[in-house]
């Protein structure tokens, strides 16, 4: 079987997905699998064969990259159809691929769009569809359809940014009179934390929404409550399985940014959480069931939870359709404590792709 891995891409998570991409080559069984991995650089440019290692290196080397980009780039050739974007080196045709994992997260890979074009090509891939993969991207129609089957959301605004250029001072009143500080401002379309600040004051949520803006044109402000984090990995398809819940646990009480979950990490991942009752993880282990179904999602995703420490509310706060990636992710180690290690949740994952 033939596994093209793909990687990289104009992503601001571009790093994360390297890492993601690592591990996946690193333990895919080559005695099952022909792996071919698909580097995309952050310019979009597709490289065959090329490593995330080398990926990683060739950033750092902008003629070699160059060079590069003309000795392995994906080209179309002869026959102008879109698999054979995927299939074809040089003009030399290479075996197509049986089955894409498109280890990407974010824009550009994670919402749809490299979906589309697998779609096109009729390539079977791993995860969440386009109609799946775009509205997990979406932190608010994500929302709007968990409340149109009751999962319980945080209370949040959303703002185009043509509204918030045309009206910064009626938005922050509007966002002081229906939330209230602190609250957590978002960009609607990125993940990893990228853009997302915490405010606790007029000043703070003006530099907040100008931050997010920065990411997407559109901006999520949600109510800030004192919670804990609890995960739940779904896997499957039409049928899918949820593993055992994780909290991510913080020393401080700190808004998870970026920065704290991929450059200095200091979260710690507790399977069981402690102290959370056997009804509570059933509503939590059924809602994340239920969510990955109304999205429509296929292979995997992490459902995240929010549980307010002060009176013990479960709220959905969203689904991650291709959640960190590593043998160490919240994703994997969840699985790996309900047997089910890394090597054979990545055949799990081409079996389902393949149904
Ligand atoms: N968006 C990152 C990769 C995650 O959800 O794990
Ligand atoms: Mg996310």
């Amino acid at each position: 079987l033939r596994v093209g891995v793909v990687f990289g891409s104009r992503s601001c998570e571009y790093d994360v997905s390297l890492h993601s991409a690592e591990a996946v080559l690193a333990n895919l069984d080559t005695n099952k699998y022909d792996v071919v991995p698909l580097a995309i650089t952050k310019e979009g440019a597709w490289l065959l064969n090329v490593t995330p290692e080398e990926l990683h290196a060739l950033e750092e080397k902008p003629d070699e990259k160059e060079h590069i980009q003309q000795e392995k780039a994906v080209v179309l050739a002869g026959d102008p159809t879109v698999r054979d974007l995927l299939s074809v080196r040089n003009g030399k045709k290479v075996a197509p691929l049986d089955v894409v994992f498109p280890v990407i997260h974010g824009p550009y890979g994670e919402d749809g769009t490299i979906q589309g074009l697998l779609e096109m090509a009729g390539i079977p891939y791993v995860g969440g569809g386009v109609l799946g993969s775009a509205i997990g991207m979406d932190k608010e129609k994500m929302k709007i359809i968990f409340q149109s089957i009751n999962l319980p959301v945080i209370d949040y605004l959303t703002y185009r940014y043509t509204r918030w250029a045309r009206e910064p001072e009626a938005v922050l009143t509007e966002v002081e009179q229906k939330l209230g500080y602190p609250c957590i401002v978002k960009p609607v379309n990125m993940g990893s934390s990228v853009g997302v600040t915490r405010a606790d004051d007029r000043e703070a949520l003006r530099r907040s929404i100008a931050q997010a803006a920065e990411y997407d044109n559109k901006i999520i402000v949600e109510r800030c409550l004192n919670i804990r984090e609890i995960s739940c990995s779904v896997l499957g398809n039409e049928e899918p399985i949820t593993s055992p819940l994780g909290e991510i646990v913080n020393e401080e009480n700190v808004v998870n940014d970026y920065d704290l979950k991929y450059v200095h990490p200091t979260f710690r991942l507790d399977i069981p959480p402690a102290g959370i009752s056997p009804q509570m993880t059933e509503d939590i282990l059924r809602m994340a069931k239920q969510a990955f179904l109304a999205l429509e999602l296929s292979g995997l995703a992490r459902v995240d939870f929010f549980v307010d420490r002060n009176d013990q509310r479960v709220y959905i706060n969203e689904a991650n359709t291709m959640p960190g990636f590593t043998s160490s992710s919240v994703y994997a180690s969840l699985w790996a404590t309900a047997n089910l290690p890394y090597p054979q949740l990545l055949d799990r994952l081409i079996e389902l792709a393949l149904e």
